[in-house]
């Protein structure tokens, strides 16, 4: 299971330690930079981890700005991309059961390591439960064909 992670100079240090983490523990992750604490713009890295889930090379994203806005809006503009903020536990089970979210935006000045890493893998693990939520994603993707062009 790959997993695809990007920051700006905001989420950093946050995936700096979350990507040591996730390593130990065996997850395949491809890092996506940026690779030192220098102020970037989030929207050049966003884009890089949304367009491999965008394509399906990659299966998961996580993208970390201050607040994870940025990266959440950025990462929407792109086909096949369901990206949800979720900085605390709730919003990253809903975000699967009920969104499907292939993309999990933090706020690296917001929440720690310790409570990211929760947040993760509460994301990587919650099923999406289909059913009447299904319905609403072919909803979803019925204005994206008819609003976004390639
Ligand atoms: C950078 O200062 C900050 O604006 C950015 O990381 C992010 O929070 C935007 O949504």
């Amino acid at each position: 299971m790959k997993i695809g992670i990007a920051s700006d100079h905001a989420g950093f240090r946050l995936k700096k330690e979350i990507v040591t983490q996730l390593k130990k523990e065996g997850y395949e992750i491809k890092d996506f930079g940026t690779f030192q604490p220098k102020r970037v713009d989030y929207p050049d890295y966003g884009e890089k981890v949304a367009q491999e889930v965008s394509n399906g090379n990659l299966k998961w994203g996580i993208l970390i700005c201050g607040t994870g806005i940025g990266m959440q809006i950025v990462a929407n503009k792109f086909k096949n991309v369901r990206a949800a903020v979720c900085n605390d536990l709730y919003l990253a089970k809903i975000a699967r059961n009920h969104n499907d979210a292939n993309l999990l935006c933090l706020g690296g000045r917001l929440i720690g390591q310790e409570y990211a890493l929760e947040i993760i893998k509460t994301f990587l693990e919650e099923p999406f439960l289909g059913g009447r939520h299904s319905r609403r994603i072919m909803k979803i993707k019925k204005i994206e064909k008819n609003n976004c062009s390639d």
